[in-house]
């Protein structure tokens, strides 16, 4: 893809699924990447695995609801390379509550889901400021549709899904797009470990069941290299004139 190599990147997030396979994609297309994740194993290891095999990588171990902790990565970010082109808001936490939820559940949820992408978008767009960049922020399938007992989460979502636009409208005249993508079911290693320990389901399983699966035109559920590469298309020259959109990487889940 246009424009990726030898690029700066923050992917928050990246130490796992969805998060994890942007990391080895742009990697994979000659992009240095902060790997900006809460988790202090899966952070490192993810770091250590991308050095090894030659990528340029580092962990900053980042809760992006922490504002000092945001900067900090950026800062480090910018230290090593002197620069930071991309942003990758893929951090989010899972708290799948209906209209019981506490206080406390709703603010984690919206600290993190919401407020800790636009603290990311906050602390990059100033090393950006010269010669532009791109976003792309994580929202869901969730952000646009009703599912039950999902009111927290999916409030986040959708609030990241207008709060794109709204920074794609405020960050044109800069040269930054801004971008969501909205992933309908992506199979990872947590949500495996979900389907398995709460649902008993296998992927095939789940693949065949009409609430899952079957709720995607393509009858199947995504590998997290499917969302990873059109957000490398987002970030790349090659989509010089797409932002505010949001972009559906469900199989047809939201288009039936
Ligand atoms: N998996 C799906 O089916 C699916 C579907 C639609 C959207 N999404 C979205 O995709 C993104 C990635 O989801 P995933 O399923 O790959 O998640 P995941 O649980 O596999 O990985 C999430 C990563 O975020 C990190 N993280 C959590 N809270 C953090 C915080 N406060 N600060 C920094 N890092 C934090 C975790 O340590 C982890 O490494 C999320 O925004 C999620 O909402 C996922």
């Amino acid at each position: 893809m246009r424009g990726l190599d030898g690029k700066v990147a923050v992917v928050t997030g990246g130490a796992q699924g969805i998060g994890r396979a942007v990391v080895d994609r742009l990697v994979h297309e000659g992009v240095a990447v902060t790997i900006a994740d809460a988790h202090p194993e899966f952070g490192p290891s993810a770091a250590a695995e991308v050095t090894a095999a030659g990528g340029t990588a580092w962990h900053a171990l980042t809760d992006v609801s922490d504002e000092e902790q945001v900067a900090a990565a950026v800062e480090g970010t910018v230290r090593r390379h002197g620069r930071v082109d991309f942003l990758v808001n893929c951090a989010a936490v899972f708290i799948m509550r209906g209209v019981n939820a506490t206080v406390d559940e709703w603010r984690r949820s919206n600290d993190v889901n919401i407020m800790g992408q636009a603290l990311c978008v906050k602390h990059v767009v100033p090393h950006m400021a010269d010669r532009g960049g791109a976003i792309v922020n994580i929202a869901s399938i969730s952000g646009h549709i009703a599912q039950p007992d999902y009111v927290v989460y999916n409030a986040a979502k959708a609030a990241v899904a207008n709060m794109t636009r709204c920074m794609a409208l405020d960050l044109a005249d800069r040269k930054i797009r801004v971008n969501a993508v909205n992933p309908g079911t992506v199979w990872n290693a947590n949500n495996e470990r979900f389907h398995r320990d709460v649902l008993g389901m296998t992927r095939e399983n789940a693949e065949k069941d009409p609430e899952i699966g079957g709720r995607h035109m393509l009858k199947r559920v995504a590998d997290p290299e499917e969302i990873a590469g059109p957000i490398a298309f987002l970030l790349s020259d090659d989509a010089s004139f797409i932002t505010g959109e949001n972009l559906m990487i469900d199989g047809g889940y939201t288009a039936m």
